[in-house]
């Protein structure tokens, strides 16, 4: 058996050795110092840009090229990490097995910049400790004749190391520990009897801290993703894109995405702009797509937008609103009920952001949240979640729209340290102005900052955008008369 053996060196050949080292500079202190140290050691950033807060301002991308040198330096460091989570996690390898265009999910949080589907079946083993023969604690196959390279030796690999509990991801609840295909699946029967009594289902936690977890020098990136992502919001939320009475609310929804493009990112979903009249649920549009009867933008509307960028394999999700202007208005003139309402909204993110202790599940979070706001007299819910790799990342999740007493299986998990969550929540609130109760969705992201706790990416909403009614030019007003 033995002489099967010859392990493919696949490291050195294409996968994750080829992923350039970013020499990052080691600080100890909090995110804000390590900033300015991933800055000076792996990208090029004027000073001021570091200067926060301040006006939301467009972030240009570098060239593809060098995103793709960021973005593999980050990935190899959490590639890096995973002996240590397999020790932590107790189990003794990690086999991440797929075939192009049937990828696990975690194949897109450890590819290279450069790949975009696993090629033939592209097979990974992690393991816990370095392996006798290679002090190796990676080997890897691409294949398509699996039946002379990949299974037997892969059976060598086993049997020699006497691995005993290889993490397979076949978990019925959390996608990110689910990713293995129902196909590979039964091709690795081919295996036996033996060898597969090696195969444990992975414990939930190790692809959530995986994929969970952002390395440092992510941060500084993503406070400039959110930043773009604010500074469209307010572009899209002002008089140089709406015109009262004309626009509608698709139009500034088409608006951002072509922004987006032009830019040079993408998102993970179509933006959603509403006008709020009161009484209404916030989901209508978001969750069931309903379309609006009338969605011309007025004077004195209430606006709301849900819109997130990607970018660098990160994603943003942000809620803000805004208030129309009749003309001549100032922002002293928005009702005082819709102001009421957004500081409500406000003080409820603080009770989110301040409930979210490490270690802690999103339920016991979301109960904490839901006493607190008990206590205070707000109505509202509560409905946050990890982001980062996806927009919809790993980790526990502090209630759902729909589950406001706890989330099945996920609600369960611990809050983890070094991780990017997305505040979301809506606070209602009586507007006596409008004779009407209304919602005040907000969503802004945090992260956690060892020594600090949680704070904004970027900032918070507290004062409403504004579309101010056009100055009328001296020919549009020579028309008029
Ligand atoms: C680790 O896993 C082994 C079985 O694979 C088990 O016998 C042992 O009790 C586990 N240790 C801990 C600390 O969970
Ligand atoms: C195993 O590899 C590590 C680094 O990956 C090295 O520090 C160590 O000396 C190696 N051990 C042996 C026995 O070669
Ligand atoms: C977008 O990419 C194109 C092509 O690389 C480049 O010419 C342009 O300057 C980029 N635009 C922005 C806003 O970064
Ligand atoms: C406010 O609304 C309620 C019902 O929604 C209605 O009964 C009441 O007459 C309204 N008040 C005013 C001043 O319009």
């Amino acid at each position: 058996m033995v002489g099967l053996c010859k392990w493919h060196d696949f490291n050195s050949k294409s996968w994750s050795g080829k992923l350039p080292v970013v020499i990052m500079v080691q600080l100890v202190g909090g995110i804000v110092l390590s900033l300015l140290s991933a800055a000076s050691a792996t990208v090029s950033v004027p000073t001021d840009e570091l200067t926060w807060p301040h006006l939301p301002k467009y972030f240009h991308l570098p060239p593809l090229r060098e995103q793709a040198a960021i973005q593999d330096a980050w990935t190899k460091e959490r590639r890096d990490s995973i002996p240590a989570l397999l020790q932590k996690y107790n189990v003794s390898g990690w086999l991440i097995s797929q075939r192009e265009y049937a990828e696990d999910t975690l194949f897109w949080s450890l590819k290279p910049a450069t790949a975009f589907a696993a090629r033939r079946r592209t097979t990974e083993l992690f393991l816990a400790v370095p392996d006798a023969k290679n002090n190796k604690t990676h080997h890897s196959w691409i294949t398509n004749t699996p039946e002379t390279d990949l299974w037997p030796e892969l059976k060598c690999i086993i049997q020699d190391e006497k691995l005993h509990s290889i993490a397979i991801n076949q978990n019925p609840d959390v996608a990110f520990a689910s990713g293995m295909h129902a196909g590979e699946l039964r091709a690795m029967s081919i295996l036996g009897k033996e060898t597969w009594k090696a195969f444990v289902p992975v414990p939930p936690m190790l692809p959530i801290e995986l994929v969970g977890t952002m390395v440092e020098g992510k941060a500084l990136w993503y406070r400039k993703l959110m930043s773009t992502a604010w500074a469209m919001i307010s572009e899209g939320f002002s008089e140089r894109v709406i015109a009262p009475g004309e626009s509608t609310t698709t139009d500034v929804e088409w608006w951002l995405r072509e922004k987006i493009q032009q830019m040079n990112y993408t998102t993970w979903f179509h933006p959603s702009v509403s006008i709020f009249r009161g009484g209404e649920s916030p989901f209508a549009k978001i969750v069931n797509g309903e379309a609006e009867d009338d969605n011309t933008i007025k004077y004195g509307n209430l606006l709301h937008v849900d819109f997130g960028v990607t970018a660098l394999g990160m994603n943003t999700d942000t809620q803000h609103m805004a208030y129309v202007l009749y003309p001549g208005q100032t922002e002293d003139d928005i009702p005082r009920g819709f102001l009421d309402g957004l500081k409500k909204a406000n003080r409820m993110q603080d009770i989110v952001k301040d409930s979210m202790e490490i270690g802690v599940g999103g339920d016991e979070i979301l109960r904490r949240c839901r006493e607190q706001m008990a206590a205070e007299g707000i109505e509202g819910k509560v409905y946050s979640h990890p982001i980062g790799d996806w927009g919809h990342s790993a980790g526990t999740v502090i209630g759902m729209t729909n589950l406001q007493d706890g989330v099945p299986v996920v609600g369960q998990f611990p809050l983890l340290p070094n991780t990017f969550y997305s505040v979301e929540l809506f606070a209602e609130h009586f507007v006596p102005e409008k004779n009407a109760t209304f919602v005040f969705p907000l969503e802004e992201d945090v992260w956690y900052d060892e020594g600090y706790g949680w704070s904004w990416v970027y900032q918070r909403q507290e004062r409403f955008h504004v579309i101010k009614s056009p100055k009328k030019s001296v020919l549009q007003t020579q028309y008029d008369l």
